[in-house]
């Protein structure tokens, strides 16, 4: 396999300079929150390819009951722009409308359909739950319950949290994957700082593929999430103390978290595969939260759909931690051992640690990335 078609066969492109926009009879304004500006802006540069806007009533009911756009492409997460009673009735279809935040412009929706959203329906098919506690199905229903369809451009990049160097868009990773001469490029999700056990499944996927792309999730997260500032500078220690150079290849992926587990990890891999990878990893409880998962879930979840129908290989990887007996990270694949031998740590032990000034085992996390963590939330909770 060469690095992958995108999804729906070409990569969409809806973005316009600024200066070159024609439209003048644009009627409305539509204010965006931030997730919707960070989909507007991973529509238009093709990380949502075939998605050329925000989803239509058909697509989003087809999507939320079956997984698939209503032309039958595999798609799993609704794409929505959701605006409340007052402005859906202001707004015609037909007509355009400017995609707005804080009194900045960042682009325009032809508007095709206002339409009722079903969030009950959508909570308990993508999240599984209509739990307010989760975060995902919290943010749904925060959020207004009317969404506006329609083919969107993009004309001004949103505002940055990080340096430039790590927004990518898909024909960029793709151009920098071919000049680095990976064929096969596994991609890697990830909304925490790397551990050992994060770095024991990239490396153990590095031995069959040509190179890694690390592309960390910046977008909105829930709060007790480590900030990605911290996340980033913790990112570039590993790199540098323990991956060789010219096989990893970090950029950011700036989109919310849903926190919606197996649809989310369906999700996760085609827009990767749109970044140009061709496989893509699924670990424990990929982009879980609380028990609303099974451990294995997210990776079950790929046998609804053909390989052809994806168009990227997943590598399921069973929960992995260290053993004393072995010496070795493992799992219960590779491992005979009793759980007493394993470090198995909690998110919110580790970071319960990493706040007090704690640095978790050596056999969980890497010095270098204790340190920088330690620093970084002691700074953030101060
Ligand atoms: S996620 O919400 O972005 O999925 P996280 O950053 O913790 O959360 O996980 C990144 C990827 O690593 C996911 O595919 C997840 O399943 C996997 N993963 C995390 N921890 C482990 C572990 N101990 N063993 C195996 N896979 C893991």
């Amino acid at each position: 396999m060469t690095i992958s078609k995108p999804h729906g066969g070409v990569l969409v492109n809806r973005i316009v300079e600024e200066s070159k926009w024609t439209k003048t009879e644009v009627s409305f304004d539509i204010e965006l929150d931030d997730i919707a500006l960070s989909d507007l802006e991973l529509i238009a540069n093709g990380a949502y390819s075939p998605i050329t806007g925000f989803l239509k009533q058909k697509d989003y009911e087809s999507v939320v009951h079956n997984m698939r756009l209503s032309d039958d492409t595999a798609w799993s997460i609704p794409i929505t722009l959701p605006v409340d009673e007052v402005k859906a009735k202001e707004l015609e279809s037909g007509r355009w409308a400017s995609l707005s935040k804080d009194g900045e412009i960042y682009g325009y929706i032809e508007i095709e359909e206002i339409y009722l959203s079903d969030k009950d329906t959508e909570a308990e098919k993508v999240y599984q739950t209509t739990e307010i506690e989760h975060p995902g199905v919290k943010k749904l229903f925060d959020r207004p319950d009317y969404y506006v369809g329609g083919p969107i451009h993009l004309v001004k990049r949103p505002p940055r949290k990080h340096s430039e160097v790590y927004y990518l868009d898909p024909e960029e990773t793709r151009e920098e994957f071919a000049e680095l001469g990976w064929k096969k490029v596994v991609g890697f999700q990830t909304r925490n700082p790397v551990h050992r056990a994060h770095e024991h499944i990239q490396k153990t996927a590095l031995e069959t593929v040509d190179g890694l792309f690390l592309n960390p999730l910046v977008g909105e997260t829930k709060s007790d999430d480590v900030p990605s500032d911290v996340r980033l500078r913790s990112y570039h220690v590993l790199l540098e103390n323990y991956y060789p150079k010219n096989r990893v290849f970090l950029g950011v992926f700036n989109a919310a978290m849903r926190y919606a587990g197996p649809r989310e990890a369906i999700f996760h891999a085609l827009v990767r595969k749109n970044f140009g990878c061709t496989h893509f990893i699924v670990g424990r409880d990929h982009a879980g939260v609380g028990d609303y998962y099974g451990t294995y879930d997210a990776q079950k979840i790929f046998s609804n759909f053909t390989e052809d129908e994806l168009g990227i290989t997943p590598l399921f990887f069973e929960h992995s931690f260290y053993c004393h007996t072995c010496k070795a990270m493992v799992s219960s694949k590779t491992c005979p051992h009793d759980s007493d031998q394993h470090v198995i740590l909690s998110g919110t032990k580790v970071r319960e640690m990493l706040r007090n000034g704690e640095h978790p085992p050596e056999t969980f996390s890497r010095p270098e990335v204790a340190s920088i963590l330690i620093q970084g939330l002691q700074k953030v909770s101060q």
